[in-house]
């Protein structure tokens, strides 16, 4: 449940402020039922209808998550473990875009928006993925070179992709690489590592096209602002 203004406004209508004022002419009905309290709270799931206007059309969700290790990216799991839907309050059917493993941390977007969905997750859609991934064994940055030129993955090349040596840890025999890649093939990012002959011992997404985890804590989310959402579908249709 959230206030009435903010779902008004979320789904584009009007600022929250004039929603407010809205509510306060008695132009807003929740349900059919005249709302003039401007602490009123209701779900993405009702129908509101604003001066006559219906918003069920743009009952649309976006929720950012920073997805923490030893979590599942699917609605439901079937062995009962942890999903990602268990860390967000929503009262919509929404659903990953993409996916990070179970063992990987990070950005994750959930959205019941499968338009925009389709659009990020499509081979060309080009959104541009950052990870930061921590190596067993000291990085050579002539093999970083090689990944990043394109290493073949189950049958195929990759990508060109970007990636910069953060740090590396000689008594640890560790090395913190960050990757920027714009595919999505499954496990790609530890393939890749895999592929020149390096182990991903940990992983996390810090950024998906313009968004990334500025403000939360692993296992926090948030709403996307009507900007953000504009910005990434502006993004995909370029
Ligand atoms: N690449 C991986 O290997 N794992 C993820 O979860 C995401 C990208």
């Amino acid at each position: 449940m959230e206030r009435l203004q903010k779902i008004i406004a979320g789904s584009g209508y009007c600022s929250r402020r004039k929603a407010e004022e809205l509510i306060i002419r008695g132009e807003v009905f929740v349900n059919g039922e005249k709302i003039t309290d401007l602490g009123s709270k209701a779900s993405y799931s009702d129908q509101i209808t604003v001066s006559g206007h219906n918003l069920k059309l743009e009952n649309k969700e976006y929720i950012l998550l920073y997805k923490p290790r030893g979590v599942i990216t699917t609605t439901s799991d079937e062995k009962g473990r942890k999903t990602v839907m268990d860390l967000v309050e929503t009262t919509n059917r929404l659903y990953p875009v993409g996916r990070l493993d179970y063992d990987t941390s990070g950005l994750l977007l959930l959205t019941n928006d499968g338009n925009l969905t389709n659009l990020l997750i499509h081979p060309r859609s080009n959104i541009e993925k950052v990870y930061v991934a921590k190596i067993e064994g000291i990085i050579k940055p002539e093999l970083i070179k090689k990944m990043c030129a394109g290493v073949f993955i189950d049958g195929k090349k990759t990508a060109k992709a970007k990636a910069i040596i953060k740090k590396i840890d000689k008594k640890k025999n560790i090395s913190l690489v960050e990757l920027t890649i714009h595919e999505g093939k499954n496990h790609q990012v530890k393939k890749m590592f895999e592929a020149i002959g390096y182990k991903v011992i940990k992983l996390k997404r810090e950024k998906f096209g313009s968004l990334d985890l500025h403000g939360l804590k692993s296992g926090e989310s948030r709403h996307l602002t009507i900007k953000e959402v504009k910005t990434l579908y502006s993004i995909v249709k370029k």
